[in-house]
């Protein structure tokens, strides 16, 4: 059995394929054979050292997989042999195996792909938490979506557009305006222009209801600027402290002096709120596992479809990284663990 694991904290020479002894599994758990396994930014920032809920150095990163059941434990009852599931470690992910409790899994509706099932948990699950469960979204709002051509950023703009907001502004690096456009979003281009004027002129000088925030740094206070009165901005990433495929100390501590320290006091005047959202340590499974059955019925019904860039096989993870850290993804990037 193959896996992928970080040696030490660095570039993506830190990255490695080993053979791992097969171990047993326990009475409540199941061996999934992974197929699919998805790339998220957090994985560049773990193998940077610069993820705080992180295990030690060497470890196979790995949020989320589709695959199928190949054994279950003596007292698994949720879910059969050979049933096709999405599974989330948290960690170990990039693996041909993986074992994990029964309660981590959830079984993928006949319809649903392989791709389309390692494309969900974290992206749409983090964005559904954002904009459903604490933003409340409502018909008619406006929203602002940063990495909008990304993983997480275009499953946020079809949740969007399923609770019908009116408004979403998307901003990304200019090659993506076509992309960003096709998904029904309003432009924004990162380097050149302005977001929150934009947000302000589109919305009569109001601002929007919500900003979704993954840059940190000096760019959240501009995303806090751009709400509206009781608007609500959601912090859920630092990507700004990780310029290049190597660690930046110096963008690291930048981006952690430069992030604004709200005042709760002077915020009551304007009603707005800020959240720190980080589903990995979100411990309630039941809140994560709700999401998760809202967004299959959404897939199943065609609201939301989520958007592949491209699959690597997971010999390639090393250039599936770098096409990341390259900022060329449209959409999710996928690592393929099938059988040959
Ligand atoms: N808190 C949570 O629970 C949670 C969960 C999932 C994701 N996140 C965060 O959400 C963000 C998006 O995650 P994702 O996995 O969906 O990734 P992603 O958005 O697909 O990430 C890649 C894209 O981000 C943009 N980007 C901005 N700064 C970048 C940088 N310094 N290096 C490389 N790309 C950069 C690039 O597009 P443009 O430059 O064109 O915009 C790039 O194509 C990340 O910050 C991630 O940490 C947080």
């Amino acid at each position: 059995m193959k896996k992928i694991i970080y040696t030490k904290v660095g570039g993506l020479e830190a990255i490695d394929i080993i053979e791992q002894e097969k171990e047993n599994i326990g009475e409540r758990e199941v061996r999934v054979r992974v197929h699919r396994a998805g790339i998220n930014f957090a994985d560049l920032m773990m193998r940077q050292g610069l993820y705080g809920a992180s295990p030690d150095f060497p470890f196979t990163p790995g949020y989320e997989v589709s695959g199928e059941v190949i054994e279950i434990g003596k007292l698994v009852s949720k879910v059969n042999l050979n049933d096709r599931v999405i599974a989330i470690p948290g960690f170990g992910g990039y693996s041909e195996e993986i074992i994990i409790t029964e309660n981590r899994v959830i079984i993928i509706p006949e319809k649903m792909s392989y791709d389309q099932a390692a494309s969900i948990p974290v992206t749409y699950g983090t964005a559904f938490h954002m904009l459903v469960h604490l933003g409340c979204i409502k018909e008619g709002d406006a929203i602002l979506i940063h990495h909008a051509a990304g993983g997480v950023g275009t499953a946020a703009a079809q949740i969007c557009k399923a609770y019908g907001a009116s408004l979403i502004i998307g901003t990304a690096s200019s090659k993506k305006k076509d992309f960003v456009e096709s998904l029904g979003m309003h432009f924004v281009d990162k380097e050149k222009d302005d977001f929150v004027k934009i947000c302000k002129d589109l919305t009569g000088g109001f601002g929007v209801n919500q900003a979704i925030d993954p840059v940190a740094g000096k760019h959240l206070m501009r995303s806090y600027k751009a709400l509206r009165n009781g608007g609500k901005l959601h912090c859920f990433g630092a990507s700004s402290a990780v310029p290049k495929s190597k660690r930046s100390w110096f963008a690291a501590l930048k981006m952690w002096i430069d992030t604004p320290r709200f005042n709760p006091i002077k915020m009551m005047k304007s009603n707005k709120s800020v959240f720190g959202v980080h589903m990995g340590t979100l411990d309630d499974e039941r809140i994560f596992n709700s999401h998760l059955q809202e967004l299959n019925k959404m897939m199943l019904s065609g609201s939301i479809n989520p958007i592949i860039d491209s699959i690597w096989r997971f010999e390639d993870v090393r250039e599936a990284q770098r096409h990341m850290h390259d900022r060329k993804n449209c959409g999710k990037i996928i690592l393929d663990f099938a059988p040959k």
